[in-house]
């Protein structure tokens, strides 16, 4: 493809895209497909010859769209938001069209110092100190596999230089019973191994760890001979956005020289707000923390900010040194293949760079807050509605609600509520997603879509009752 041919297409694909996002409310939420049913519409054997653009623009509305649950629509409440504003797309396509190379600061200087610059800037809208440097992961699961890492070789002073773990103390990782499963998964991948993993239970009406049962089991593994490692505390879980209590979680950690991870994915982003700033106090005495723009921020995927306090400890465990990458500057300039797992980078920093000076800082702001503001409103209704629970509290801008007819068992609750939200997945009208929490099935309504505004949230609660009463 020639420049010249890129722009007509690009013109044709631009196009297609803001058609595509303006007439988005008007398509079902939920991915219209049976499994199989998108490959059953591809050929089986790759294309010989050269399809015109069209055709394959014909497959994105024909084949593709259909496949796709759309998290950018505005009746989008399931899992968590992933929204891709389109001022990150721009930086997204930006980063594409330029095919910078990013495994070296030489490879590509401006990839490194931008990233280091838009970095520091969220740094210092999320009121973090000085003490922390930061880069950017593509997902929270990879920063929290490498604080992971980080952790096991500052225990273990190193061991992966010796023998690895083999033949030296066990070590122990704590987190909630709440926690993400990416948090296991790491713990699993960096050697720690299952009978290592300890899940500490959380309060039964917050459903955030409780630090005294961290004390407990970090004495327990003491006296048995277990080396207390790392906690990874999460503020904002999964199921119900609780906040671990991150001052006395660090109070625990630092007794024992543990290493502190905070796993912020989702409600990083309300740091942005210094009213809420308060969800994560204690978390400058953390060793590390990840949360992700791509979620409520709205910056396209991937995108996960990972920060730590001891830069060096980290290059010490992440650093490999070949000749071929080697040069003058070495030394002088930060070389972020060194503080995480992959080599070739993207130039990921562009989306967030686009993103902060088109959308603004002060209109991220207003947006967050009319989240809030939209799912405090919708919590109100619940609790003012005959037979309505909320089943935890609400934190932020996900609401984990029950609907409790009289007269039902507990299972035969369970399944009520998960049938409600499947009826309204089904139509495709709104996307809502189910989860157990404290051991029952609650169904979870996470608000903060770009395009989701009041009107969105109350026709959601118009169809909540609609399915629940049906
Ligand atoms: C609390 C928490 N941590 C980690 C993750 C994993 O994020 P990622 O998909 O960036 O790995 C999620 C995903 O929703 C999450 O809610």
């Amino acid at each position: 493809m020639t420049p010249e041919e890129f722009r007509a297409a690009g013109h044709e694909l631009i196009d297609w895209i803001a058609d595509y996002r303006s007439g988005l409310s008007e398509r079902p939420v939920r991915a219209q497909v049976a499994p199989g049913e998108v490959r059953a519409a591809l050929p089986a054997d790759p294309p010989a010859e050269v399809e015109p653009f069209a055709a394959l623009l014909d497959d994105l509305e024909r084949v593709v769209v259909p496949g796709m649950t759309l998290v950018q629509h505005p009746m989008h409440f399931g899992w968590f938001p992933s929204n891709a504003s389109l001022e990150s797309v721009l930086g997204d396509l930006a980063s594409s069209g330029l095919g910078g190379l990013g495994i070296s600061w030489e490879s590509c200087p401006a990839l490194t110092e931008v990233e280091e610059v838009v970095v520091d800037w969220l740094r210092q809208l999320t009121g973090l100190s000085e003490a922390w440097s930061g880069t950017i992961h593509d997902t929270a699961s990879t920063a929290t596999l490498t604080a992971l890492l980080a952790a096991r070789e500052r225990a273990s002073d190193h061991a992966q230089t010796r023998g690895g773990l083999a033949g030296a103390a066990p070590l122990a990782v704590y987190t909630s019973e709440q926690a993400h499963s990416s948090v296991k998964k790491a713990a699993l991948l960096a050697g720690y191994g299952l009978d290592h993993l300890r899940a500490v239970p959380c309060d039964p009406v917050t459903y955030a760890m409780l630090p005294a049962a961290l004390a407990e089991q970090v004495r327990a593994d003491l006296a048995a001979g277990v080396r207390p490692c790392a906690v990874v505390a999460t503020t904002g879980t999964t199921a119900s956005t609780a906040m671990d209590p991150l001052g006395e979680i660090a109070g625990v950690c630092a007794e024992h020289e543990v290493w502190l991870h905070v796993d912020a994915a989702m409600a990083g982003a309300a740091m942005l707000l210094p009213e809420r700033r308060h969800l994560w106090e204690g978390v400058e005495q953390a060793d590390s923390l990840t949360w992700n723009p791509h979620k409520w921020l709205g910056t396209i995927l991937d995108c996960s900010l990972f920060y730590v306090r001891d830069v060096q400890h980290l290059v010490r465990v992440m650093s490999t040194n070949p000749s071929y990458l080697r040069s003058a500057e070495d030394g002088q300039v930060t070389q972020f293949r060194d503080w995480g797992i992959p080599l070739g980078r993207r130039f990921r920093a562009l989306k967030l760079w686009f993103q902060l000076r088109l959308e603004g800082v002060e209109a991220i702001q207003a947006r967050l807050r009319r989240d809030l503001a939209n799912a405090e409103w919708l919590a109100e209704q619940v609790r003012a509605a005959a037979g309505w629970e909320l089943a935890a509290p609400l934190s932020l801008q996900t609401l984990c609600v029950r609907h409790q007819p009289e007269g039902l068992s507990a299972e035969a609750l369970d399944e009520h509520n998960r049938a409600w939200a499947e009826r309204i997945n089904r139509s495709g009208a709104a996307f809502l997603t189910p989860a157990k929490l404290g051991g029952r099935w609650v169904v979870r309504a996470s608000i903060g879509v770009l395009g989701t505004e009041r009107e969105h949230v109350a026709r959601l609660w118009e169809l909540m009752q609609e399915a629940a009463s049906a």
